[in-house]
């Protein structure tokens, strides 16, 4: 061999090997880019699905309690709320009832909110006698089941009634919807009360003539 050809031979031999250790290094290892494809699966997708039934940890999704996540009890609509309901939960209630309810319900839930006035579909009012007599769990099952009569045992509706709710309580917490549907209660209670329900020491106050200033609007 001439020496040229020892010297373009054997400097072809030095940039292999730079090569090649450049491609050994982790730049090439076998890794999957996060949400890219990989063939070594059957779906070629590289991110893997959990295993069924796995629980994050920390994470409040296993969702084991029927009365507080959907509402039942005993395989029925249930008849009481998951806890015990306080001034608080009340007061959360009602913000929360005002922000997602009102703009249909309306405020005082006869149902002619605003988006009804502008031509929406107009709910029933809560004040008739059968959403008072309603059982908790069944509003919770409208919001998070729909309004279809199919889905909710133990009410029964025309056959060819199809409602449907809008989606709302994907927005809310389990707690936020049964603290909105207490407020609820609390709105029923308020448009069918009678003297009985004042207690004694506020009846008083009825009778008083409305102070200077206040319009006699409710808010
Ligand atoms: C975008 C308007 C809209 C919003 C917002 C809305 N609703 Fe409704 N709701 C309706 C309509 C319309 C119906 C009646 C559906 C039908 O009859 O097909 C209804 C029906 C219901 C019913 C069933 C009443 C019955 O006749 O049995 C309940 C309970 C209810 N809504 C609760 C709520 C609660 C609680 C919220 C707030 C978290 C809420 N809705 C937010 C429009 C709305």
């Amino acid at each position: 061999m001439r020496p040229g050809a020892i010297v373009i031979a054997s400097s072809l031999l030095v940039c292999g090997a730079i090569i090649g250790c450049e491609r050994d290094d982790m730049w090439e290892q076998p890794k999957t880019a996060v949400l890219g494809t990989n063939e070594f699966f059957d779906n070629d997708q590289g991110a893997r699905m959990p295993v069924k039934g796995t629980v994050a940890r920390g994470a409040d999704n296993l969702q084991e309690d029927d009365l507080l996540y959907r509402g039942m009890e005993n395989g029925k609509l249930a008849e009481r709320f998951p806890f015990e309901i306080t001034e608080n939960d009340l007061n959360a209630g009602h913000d929360k009832y005002d922000a997602f309810c009102s703009p249909c319900h309306a405020k005082s839930g006869d149902g002619m909110g605003m988006i009804v006035q502008r031509g929406y579909k107009q709910p029933f009012s809560f004040h008739i006698d059968r959403l008072r007599n309603a059982t908790p769990g069944y509003f919770y099952s409208v919001l998070i089941r729909g309004l279809r009569p199919t889905q909710l045992p133990g009410v029964k509706f025309e056959p060819d009634d199809d409602k449907v709710h809008p989606a709302v309580a994907h927005k809310l917490s389990p707690v936020e919807r049964w603290q909105i549907i207490a407020y609820i209660r609390a709105l029923q209670l308020s448009q069918n009360a009678t003297i009985e329900d004042v207690p004694m020491e506020q009846r008083g106050e009825l009778d008083k003539p409305k102070t200077e200033g206040s319009n006699g609007e409710s808010h």
